[in-house]
């Protein structure tokens, strides 16, 4: 799939291509399964905070077969995975059936996690497993109380509800979808809210303290309200600017409440924090509903979801499918 500058806009078509068009590197994966993501559908569109030059192939995230190797721990065959750093924003991406990365971006694929599988939880369910890591390292323990996930029903939040929920959080559930409650529910949050819920006067400096914690997901005022709501010593994980990447606060939250911000980046995660999460999304935090979080669409079916995606009414998961 390649994405080309046409007139005023982007086009996106399926072309056949040489694997000597591939940057170096030192694995060359023949890609099964790739997924989208809020990063793709803006690099799939033109963004060039994403990608700075076109023709371009999206696809941050990829799950397949190597086909070459000049690294010795990697051999024809193995099943992997490769998420983040550059691939997919300057690199060739998984929406190509050919990636060529360096061996330190690839990963074996986890016991418990088949290509599909591991693309149905990519770089949004890393980056859930990341922001609860940080939740919970910042000594957020069950009987604290609630934690908030706002943009619940997208790819990151969804994860987010599902590992909290099962690791034993009263997970509520900030959606702007009024019939979402069936799904998050069944993702295990305890209760669902409207965005507009999590709001609060604008005008107060501090709003009673509901939440353990928070991770957001989008940015903008939810997330400056959610900062005021936080109990005391209370933490919030920011990861995504979907509402709004501005974000104006006080320092108030921080100086009267103690309360923590952390910023949360997948993309540039080390290669030990990966495996770590990896082995944990496949083992004790691998979520029990994952079939009813993601749809697999082919390759050639993705266009309708980007456009989906990018007027915020996507829902869960969405696993690209190259041809066989
Ligand atoms: N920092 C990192 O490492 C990292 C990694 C992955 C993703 N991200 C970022 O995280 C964000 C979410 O990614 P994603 O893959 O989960 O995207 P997604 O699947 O499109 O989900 C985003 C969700 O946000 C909510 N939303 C959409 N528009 C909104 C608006 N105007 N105001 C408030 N909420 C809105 C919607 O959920 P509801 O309808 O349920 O509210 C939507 O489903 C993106 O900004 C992405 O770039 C960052």
């Amino acid at each position: 799939m390649v994405v080309r500058e046409s007139g005023e806009g982007f086009v996106r078509a399926i072309e056949e291509r040489s694997t000597g068009d591939l940057p170096d590197g030192d694995v060359l994966v023949r890609v099964r399964y790739s997924s989208l993501n809020y990063k793709d559908a803006l690099s799939a569109t033109g963004n060039r905070g994403v990608t700075r030059r076109y023709p371009h192939t999206p696809g941050i995230d990829a799950a397949g077969e190597v086909v070459e190797s000049s690294a010795p721990e990697f051999q024809p065959g193995d099943v992997v995975t490769v998420t983040g750093y550059d691939l997919g924003m300057n690199v060739p991406g998984g929406w190509g059936e050919i990636i060529r990365v360096p061996a330190d971006w690839v990963v074996p694929l986890p016991e418990g996690l088949t290509p599909e599988t591991s693309m149905a939880v990519g770089t949004a369910g890393l980056t859930a497993a990341l922001s609860v890591l940080e939740v919970t390292n910042a000594g957020t323990t069950l009987d604290r109380g609630d934690v908030l996930v706002t943009g619940a029903t997208g790819g990151v939040g969804s994860f987010a509800v599902a590992i909290l929920a099962q690791a034993g959080f009263c997970v509520i559930a900030a959606t702007g979808k009024p019939d979402a409650n069936s799904f998050l529910m069944d993702l295990g949050a305890t209760e669902v809210i409207g965005r507009e819920d999590v709001d609060g006067d604008p005008a107060r400096p501090m709003l009673s303290g509901r939440w353990a914690a928070v991770v957001d997901t989008v940015g903008g005022p939810i997330l400056a309200a959610a900062l005021k709501s936080v109990q005391p010593r209370g933490v919030v994980t920011c990861c995504g600017l979907v509402a709004d990447p501005e974000l104006h606060t006080t320092v108030y939250p921080f100086i009267l409440r103690g309360i923590r911000l952390i910023g949360v980046d997948c993309a540039e995660c080390p290669i030990e924090i990966r495996h770590d999460l990896w082995t944990m999304l496949a083992g004790g935090w691998r979520v029990d509903g994952l079939a009813g979080m993601y749809r697999t669409v082919a390759l050639e079916d993705v266009d309708a979801e980007v456009g989906r995606m990018l007027e915020g009414k996507s829902r869960g998961r969405v696993v690209v499918k190259h041809r066989e």
